[in-house]
């Protein structure tokens, strides 16, 4: 079974494991905890039989006007299952007083937002590893 939690009760950085497929940079395990601890809103997905976490969502915010999400992260073999749908929907039920919701991804993923009434939007970023 998959359960749900928006804090870092019983979680350990061991648990995260298998995330940033794919990357050239994989965060650390460490550094993965370290950015949950500090990001005002997370929720993570955990199967109760191996106790991983398999999927995780954060958010930072002013807690008024502006949410940021910069991370949604599944492990592959949990793809595909609804999991990235529900940490959404929890996560932006706790933004619900939040204006303004943002978030950067790749083209092909805009379909996968429009389902949580996302609007399609232009961007700046700066990108350190690409240098
Ligand atoms: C995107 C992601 C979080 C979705 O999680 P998930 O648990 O597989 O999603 P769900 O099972 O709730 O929904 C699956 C739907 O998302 C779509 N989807 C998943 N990845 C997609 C992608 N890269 N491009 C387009 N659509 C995608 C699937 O086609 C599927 O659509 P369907 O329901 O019409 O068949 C997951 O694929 C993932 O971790 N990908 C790698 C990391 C990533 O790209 N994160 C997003 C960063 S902005």
């Amino acid at each position: 079974m998959i359960s749900y939690q928006s804090n870092l009760n019983n979680i350990n950085q061991d648990m995260l494991e298998g995330f940033f497929v794919g990357w050239k940079k994989p965060i650390s395990k460490k550094n993965h905890f370290q950015i949950l601890q500090n990001s005002q809103y997370k929720v993570l997905a955990i199967d109760n039989e191996t106790q991983k976490v398999i999927g995780f969502i954060n958010a930072l915010s002013d807690k008024t006007h502006f949410a940021f999400i910069p991370m949604l992260e599944v492990l592959p073999e949990y793809q595909n299952q609804g999991i990235g749908t529900k940490l959404m929907e929890i996560l932006l039920n706790e933004l619900k007083p939040i204006t303004n919701i943002d978030l950067t991804c790749d083209q092909p993923l805009q379909s996968f937002y429009k389902r949580f009434k996302m609007l399609e939007s232009h961007g700046m970023v700066i990108r350190k590893y690409l240098n």
